[in-house]
């Protein structure tokens, strides 16, 4: 069946997840979408600076197409919804981002004494070789504990309004302080986390550097600070979807071009939008059909158990789509191996529309487009312990 969405209907829902994204309580779910509107801007997150992409095929955004030299309009059209990733981000709440800081957060990213068993790292369950995520339906954490919920990447998690399936956490930084403490993560306590810092004199020496001037620099907020600047660097610029966006007709094939297509005009894009395809507003997962307790248990309401609100019940952040090639399996309850079969379960209960194994092949093509340059991160030498060093407690 073809779809009943029109454009203006898809523009309308993008409106109201670009205005989803300006509202500093992050939002209340949004309802059914009205008709006709303007395209929404290019979602920027306040505050982050970027540096422009480095290479650029054609620079206007109305770069001409094919021989005609006629202005390709679905080029246009993704140019107003989406956004390229760029080579860097350069600031943090208008701060340039900070190079010492930068490195301590990589090697906390990577340090297992973080976690009360000196065995689990950011890394563990964010792999960075693997797309920032861990590739099991949920996270195993402290004593092999299993999580309520599958591990969202960390690349260019930077550009998300807020963090979070749930977007409980503002910012980075605010989300660092959480795995380090869940039981069923890290499980480790801000004061046992500080204590480890400060029995590592090379860690003390680190933090003194990056955070001049500022009282105790070894603190959990500081760690948490450093953290979020590496994480600023976790970016993946030069997808061939944005050199296409910028002009590079090639980068992208006419099965690729049609997933596109379809992504728009279906009503996708009114959700995943802006330069993450996604992490800007929340939607109930079912909109128009709750998809089966196997993908949405019962028991994790999402955003509901942040705001205490009922139209909040099964309301989730609408996923970046960056890299979700890498990121399977999908969903919150990671019980969808397969992308084509996640983009036809989005069809069904997020637009209400029977996508056909062809459609979602050509989605799913197209969103392989969205895989973009890894970061090249090297594996820190962490400094060695001391006797001072609180032991591993593995249960
Ligand atoms: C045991 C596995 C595990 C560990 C260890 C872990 N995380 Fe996570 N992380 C998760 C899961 C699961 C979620 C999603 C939880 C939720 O939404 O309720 C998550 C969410 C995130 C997000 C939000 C991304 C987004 O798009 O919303 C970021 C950023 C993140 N983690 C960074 C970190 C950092 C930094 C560390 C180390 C201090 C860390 N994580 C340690 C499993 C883990
Ligand atoms: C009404 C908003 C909305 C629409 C329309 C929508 N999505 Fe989603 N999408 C979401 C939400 C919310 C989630 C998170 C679901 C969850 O809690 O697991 C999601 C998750 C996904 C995921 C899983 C990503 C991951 O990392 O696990 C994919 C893939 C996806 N959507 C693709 C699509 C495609 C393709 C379409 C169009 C056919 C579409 N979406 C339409 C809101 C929407």
């Amino acid at each position: 069946m073809r779809s009943r969405t029109t454009l203006g209907l898809v523009l309308a829902m993008a409106v109201a997840a670009a205005a989803g994204c300006d509202r500093d309580d992050r939002g209340e779910a949004a309802g059914p979408p009205a008709d006709g509107a303007a395209p929404p801007p290019a979602v920027e997150v306040p505050g982050t600076a970027v540096a422009p992409a480095a290479t650029q095929a054609t620079p206007a955004p109305t770069a001409p197409t094919g021989g005609e030299g006629a202005a390709d309009p679905l080029r246009a059209t993704a140019q107003a919804m989406f956004g390229i990733i760029p080579e860097a981000v350069t600031a943090l709440r208008g701060q340039p981002l900070s190079a010492a800081q930068v490195e301590l957060g990589r090697m906390l990213f990577f340090d297992p004494r973080l976690s009360r068993s000196h065995l689990i790292t950011c890394n563990t369950c964010h792999s960075l070789g693997t797309g920032g995520a861990d590739n099991v339906p949920v996270s195993i954490g402290h004593g092999w504990q299993r999580g309520p919920r599958n591990s969202p990447t960390v690349l260019n998690a930077v550009f998300n309004a807020a963090q979070f399936w749930d977007g409980r956490a503002a910012d980075l930084a605010e989300q660092a302080k959480g795995p380090v403490q869940a039981s069923v993560e890290m499980n480790s306590t801000p004061e046992l986390v500080v204590e480890t810092l400060n029995s590592i004199p090379q860690y003390v020496e680190r933090f003194a550097a990056a955070f001049p001037g500022a009282g105790d620099a070894v603190s959990f907020d500081n760690m948490a600070l450093a953290l979020e600047a590496f994480e600023a660097t976790l970016v993946t610029p030069g997808a061939r979807f944005d050199r296409w966006l910028q002009g590079d007709d090639a980068a992208i094939d006419a099965t690729e071009r049609r997933g596109l297509e379809l992504f728009v005009s279906s009503g996708c894009a009114s959700c995943h939008n802006g330069r993450n395809f996604g992490g800007q507003a929340y939607f109930p997962f079912g909109v128009i059909e709750r998809p089966g307790a196997d993908i949405l248990p019962e028991g994790d309401k999402g955003r509901f158990e942040v705001t205490a609100t009922a139209t909040d019940e099964y309301v989730f952040r609408a996923s970046p789509l960056r890299n979700v090639e890498l990121t399977a399996p999908y969903f919150h309850s990671g019980q969808v191996w397969d992308l084509e079969q996640a983009v036809a379960i989005m069809g069904t209960a997020q637009l209400g529309r029977e996508i056909s194994g062809d459609e979602a092949e050509a989605i799913a093509a197209f969103l392989r487009t969205l895989t973009g340059r890894q970061p090249q991160v090297e594996y820190p030498v962490l400094p060695p312990s001391t006797a001072r060093t609180p032991r591993p407690v593995a249960q």
